[in-house]
């Protein structure tokens, strides 16, 4: 998983695209889901995460581009003069409904008894796209809860690996945690070097990783189903915050 490139310096410089057959302007630099973010035009995301490095690892805001024959990540396409983007097609969404699909069939997402049901974003992502079934054979793996933390629980059973917990972490928080373990179909997310979450010596207990997790993997001790909010908004008013305080 390649980062996005930091944005280029700052330039006035203004590009003409379509998105949707509609005419936007956005600035060189930016990509195409920050263009159709500002006009209010509706693209899938479950690893990004406004005020986080993207990714472009789960590939729901995938994306057409007249001229081109794949499909291109939103998040991490920057835009171009004149490029045609379509966010709405029958193709798209069924590889988007494949997606969701595949997160549900991979690990133990059982909605009825989950903290975060209600306010998930893969349950959002579902419904919005109309998953009401799951076509492939379901993995039904035995993954383990993580609950030495004094505050905070981490259910691998409801994790798909967006790694914005890392990326928070990482990038926000500045204790880089969480990383992710193994390879493929056996990657976990993981503190220290694999240590209990309770034991890790560089958690600071902030709790940004629980808050910007999209579903109940990591979650808040003594929460009941339904009883985990999660506050993701917080996020880009912290970042941009903390951009005033060094100017
Ligand atoms: Fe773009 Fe995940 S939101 S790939």
């Amino acid at each position: 998983m390649t980062p996005i490139p930091p944005h280029p310096p700052e330039t006035a410089q203004t590009l003409n695209l379509t998105i949707n057959g509609r005419q936007v302007s956005a600035q060189a630099g930016e990509t195409i889901l920050e263009a159709a973010r500002a006009n209010d035009i509706f693209i899938p995301t479950l690893c990004f995460l406004e005020g986080l490095s993207a990714q472009g690892s789960c590939r729901l805001c995938m994306v057409e581009i007249a001229g081109s024959a794949k499909l291109h990540p939103a998040c991490v396409t920057r835009i171009q003069e004149g490029m045609e983007v379509t966010t709405e097609t029958e193709r798209l969404r069924d590889y988007r409904r494949n997606i969701i699909e595949l997160l549900f069939s991979e690990r133990n997402h059982v909605c009825a008894v989950c903290v975060a049901s209600g306010h998930c974003e893969l349950q959002d992502l579902a419904s919005e796209l109309g998953v009401d079934h799951i076509s492939f054979p379901c993995r039904y793996p035995t993954l383990a809860v993580d609950a030495s933390h004094r505050r905070f629980v981490l259910d691998h059973n409801r994790c798909i690996l967006c790694t914005r917990c890392v990326r928070v972490c990482a990038e926000i928080e500045g204790a880089h945690t969480w990383d992710v373990k193994n390879r493929g179909i056996r990657s976990l997310i993981m503190a220290d070097f694999d240590a209990p979450w309770g034991d890790s010596e560089t958690c600071t207990g902030c709790g940004k990783c629980v808050h910007v997790c999209p579903t109940g993997a990591l979650f808040e001790k003594g929460l009941a189903v339904a009883e985990m909010r999660k506050q993701r908004p917080a996020l880009p008013t912290l970042v941009a915050n903390r951009a005033t305080e060094q100017r």
